[in-house]
């Protein structure tokens, strides 16, 4: 009678991993239960989200090559472009499909951009290929795109490409207080990235000791046409989710991401902890904490819980 929040699978996106030329699902060592799909164990899994009530998916793609520029992220018959569209044929609107929109599972080097002639990503020309990428995904389906690359001024961008080609419709999701975390290490494996030479998305992403600075990242993606911000990763960012959800007049979207997943797999796998009880209590907090939408592994998990 008095409890002030409580988790609903209304909340949850479950983030789902399909890769191309495989005929059997690979199990991702580092995320216990997760799987890079085949576009048919993708189908299987959808169809059982869905009827967990489960509304919304966001999709990452492996392609079987990768290339400097990441050209697979904006193939047509890309395999993220070919699951949107066996996703939408299965469930049309009874399903929200939103597709991450950046190219390091895609480059041959791993960053989320293309680069300059320093190794660099370089900014502007990135936007460019985003914006194809924002089309494509479009044509094939995609309910909501999700910028996460943190290059400056890509909802804008997509926005506009989006709007010229006929995607009115399409909603932008942005990754917008994306911090340069330590916990993206499990999601690399998943997606089988390695940064070149050893390095970092620090030139582009949060620092994880700034909150002014994640404010106003998500301010400036409202003012370019977000639909919905997102904070990311989900716990040691509760302030600037509460204080997002204070601020602005969007809907606020928090990725619980692999390393806090993991983490709670590893304790309980050692006995350290409970499984269940933990990952209830972790996601029930980025919910207290003011996140309307929830992106998280743990989704087919707590929806199951919550039956
Ligand atoms: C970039 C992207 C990343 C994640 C989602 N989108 C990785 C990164 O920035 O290195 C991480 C998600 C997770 O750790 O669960 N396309």
């Amino acid at each position: 009678m008095v409890r002030e929040s409580r988790l609903h699978p209304d909340d949850l996106v479950a983030p789902l991993f399909v890769r191309e030329g495989v005929e059997e699902p690979q199990p991702i060592g580092s995320l216990p239960g997760q799987v890079q799909h085949t576009r048919a164990s993708l189908r299987q899994e959808v169809s059982e989200l869905v009827d967990l009530g489960i509304p919304a998916v966001v999709l990452f793609g492996v392609p079987e090559h990768k290339d400097p520029e990441g050209s697979e992220a904006q193939n047509p018959n890309g395999i993220v472009q070919l699951a949107v569209q066996d996703l939408k044929a299965d469930h049309g609107d009874d399903l929200v499909v939103i597709t991450d929109l950046c190219v390091d599972e895609y480059t041959s080097h791993g960053h989320c951009g293309v680069l300059d002639s320093a190794g660099q990503p370089d900014n502007d020309a990135t936007l460019e290929i985003y914006q194809q990428i924002a089309v494509a995904q479009a044509v094939a389906g995609a309910d909501i795109v999700a910028p996460s690359g943190m290059m400056d001024g890509q909802v804008a961008a997509i926005r506009h490409a989006l709007d010229h080609a006929g995607h009115e419709q399409v909603a932008i999701l942005a990754y917008a207080a994306k911090y340069a975390t330590a916990l993206y290490g499990p999601f690399r494996d998943a997606v089988d990235v390695t940064i070149a030479g050893g390095g970092n998305r620090k030139g582009y992403q949060q620092d994880v000791a700034n909150t002014r600075e994640a404010m106003q990242e998500l301010r400036e993606d409202v003012a370019e046409g977000a639909d919905m911000v997102m904070i990311k990763p989900a716990l040691p960012y509760l302030d600037v989710i509460a204080q997002a959800r204070a601020e602005l007049d969007v809907p606020v979207a928090a990725y619980h991401v692999s390393g806090e997943y993991a983490m709670v797999h590893a304790a309980a796998a050692n006995g350290w902890l409970e499984l269940d009880a933990v990952a209830f209590e972790h996601v029930g907090a980025i919910k207290r904490a003011g996140a309307d939408i929830i992106l998280t592994y743990f989704a087919r998990r707590i929806a199951e819980g919550l039956q």
